[in-house]
């Protein structure tokens, strides 16, 4: 009696990279198609047996679906919406959709928790060029300077507190951040709408200081 508990409770240990022996895998591992995982060897996982579907455990293929895929490719012409729901931006890259922008409202209020992100992204994505208060005296826009010599790296960097820009309209904002203007470049690509928008209520906010 003593000696077949021991010998059942032997069988409990697990820890660190060993799981411990499972009993029967099939109650805990799903059998339903996993759309980001598609395993078409139907001997995978064998030693599992899963009995109804008379192959391995870890045969997971929809055989309906083209080329055996879990996960359909979308229909023609379907659009990835972003977060929010929203369509992505489909404005011009060409002086009248950056004159159009112009009628674009900010989707977001000028609260505290907006400005905050909207702070952290400008740090991040604008900083090093148009400065910490907009001013254009980034450490990019300043130069470096070695042996004495300047380096001037990056000229006519916007100032973005200057008379010309204060009255620019977030949408105008966002529209520069989506595609560049001129010398600066486009950071549509690593900025998602959402926290463009964010950035021009942040800009708009130094602009008042
Ligand atoms: C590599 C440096 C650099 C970075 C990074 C950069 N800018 Fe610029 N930005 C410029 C330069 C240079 C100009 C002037 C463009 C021109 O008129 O040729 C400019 C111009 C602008 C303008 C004025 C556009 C106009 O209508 O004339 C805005 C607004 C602006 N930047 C916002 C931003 C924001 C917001 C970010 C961060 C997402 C950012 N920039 C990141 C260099 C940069």
């Amino acid at each position: 009696m003593g000696a077949s508990a021991a010998i059942f409770l032997a069988g409990c240990k697990a820890g660190g990279d060993y799981q411990g022996t499972e009993y029967a895998p099939n109650m805990y591992h799903s059998v339903a198609y996993e759309s980001l995982s598609q395993i078409t060897d139907q001997d995978a996982g064998w030693y599992f047996n899963a009995l109804d579907a008379r192959s391995g455990e870890f045969y997971n293929s929809n055989p309906y679906n083209p080329y055996k895929m879990n996960l359909r490719q979308p229909p023609k012409h379907v659009v990835k919406r972003e977060t929010h729901g929203w369509l992505p931006y489909r404005g011009a890259n060409d002086t009248t959709g950056l004159r159009l922008a112009n009628r674009l409202v900010n989707p977001f209020e000028a609260t505290p928790a907006i400005l905050d992100r909207g702070k952290v992204l400008y740090e991040t994505y604008c900083k090093h060029c148009h400065g910490a208060k907009g001013g254009g005296d980034g450490k990019v826009a300043q130069g470096v300077k070695i042996d004495d010599v300047e380096h001037s790296s990056y000229p006519g960097v916007a100032n973005l507190r200057g008379d010309a820009y204060k009255k620019i309209t977030e949408g105008h904002i966002f529209h520069v951040i989506t595609y560049g203007k001129g010398l600066m470049g486009a950071h549509g690509s690593q900025v998602s709408e959402e926290d463009r928008w964010k950035i021009a209520k942040y800009v708009k906010e130094l602009q008042k200081n």
